[in-house]
């Protein structure tokens, strides 16, 4: 097995059956399948979102005991916007809810809120709502939980080459000077995870075969997991079941 930045080793009993060594420090979800869980059971697609929301309160408490330090949640896409009015509404109202609603858990557990995304898209108080709670939890240290909302990769990269390049023409960087030399570290400091270790785990639940432009570049090296599970039926056994999959895999970084 390869050690090489394989996770943190924090130990934890919270999961007997994972080994304290390599547990993921950086697990990224695409928590899919919400509509389908709805339709399922002949239900509004908005029930299944609302029920998807109990499942990551279990997830985001399980990773805090099991003692991963950050995990990122891919909730609304900037492709989501096409969405039908009424749906986006409700996934936004069940957003602002959650965010009131876990406060207290999130104090509680140590847990420290931060979005990832164009903010700038959603209403006032969607924001207010998010400004609030990441000042509230801003000291806690146990897990950081990233919240990706109105979240596009492609974008996040674009964001970050514009940024970049206005550094260049204010001359606070000099791409001729060696220690200015535009480098992977240069662009991974201007994406929204900057200071983030990169996902050595991605998740998708649902079973669909693809990435939907979710954090094209911090996965160049994550192990993925993709499950049939729809999100509002995944669960606290089935994710430790995938962990400790993670832990028997070998990752080589291309090397042999
Ligand atoms: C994931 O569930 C939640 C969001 C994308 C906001 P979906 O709403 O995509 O559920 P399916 O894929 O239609 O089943
Ligand atoms: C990806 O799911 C986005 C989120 C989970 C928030 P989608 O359901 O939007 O992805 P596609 O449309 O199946 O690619
Ligand atoms: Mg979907």
């Amino acid at each position: 097995m390869n050690s090489d930045k394989r996770g943190s080793t924090i130990s934890s009993t919270a999961a007997p059956e994972l080994g304290p060594e390599y547990i993921p420090k950086h697990v990224a979800i695409i928590m899919d399948g919400n509509g389908r869980w709805a339709k399922k059971r002949l239900l509004n697609r908005i029930k299944g979102h609302e029920k998807g929301a109990n499942t990551v309160r279990a997830i985001v408490k399980t990773c805090r005991k099991i003692g991963i330090p950050i995990l990122t949640l891919f909730a609304f896409s900037t492709e989501n916007w096409q969405r039908p009015k009424v749906e986006v509404a409700a996934l936004m109202s069940i957003l602002k809810r959650f965010l009131v609603t876990e406060q207290k858990e999130m104090m509680e557990n140590d847990i420290r809120l931060n979005v990832i995304g164009q903010i700038e898209r959603l209403s006032g108080e969607v924001r207010d709502a998010l400004r609030n709670a990441m000042e509230l939890t801003k000291n806690n240290k146990g897990l950081l939980l990233n919240l990706a909302i109105s979240y596009g990769g492609r974008y996040e990269i674009v964001r970050a080459v514009r940024k970049i390049a206005g550094k260049v023409k204010n001359g606070i960087i000099d791409p001729d000077d060696r220690k200015d030399e535009i480098t992977e570290d240069l662009i991974s400091d201007h994406l929204y995870t900057r200071a983030m270790p990169d996902p050595d785990l991605l998740i998708r639940t649902s079973g669909e075969m693809r990435i939907s432009n979710f954090l094209l570049w911090q996965i160049a090296y994550a192990e993925i997991f993709i499950t049939d599970t729809l999100w509002p039926d995944f669960d606290s056994k089935e994710f430790i079941g995938i962990l400790k999959d993670y832990q028997d895999r070998e990752r080589r970084f291309g090397k042999v």
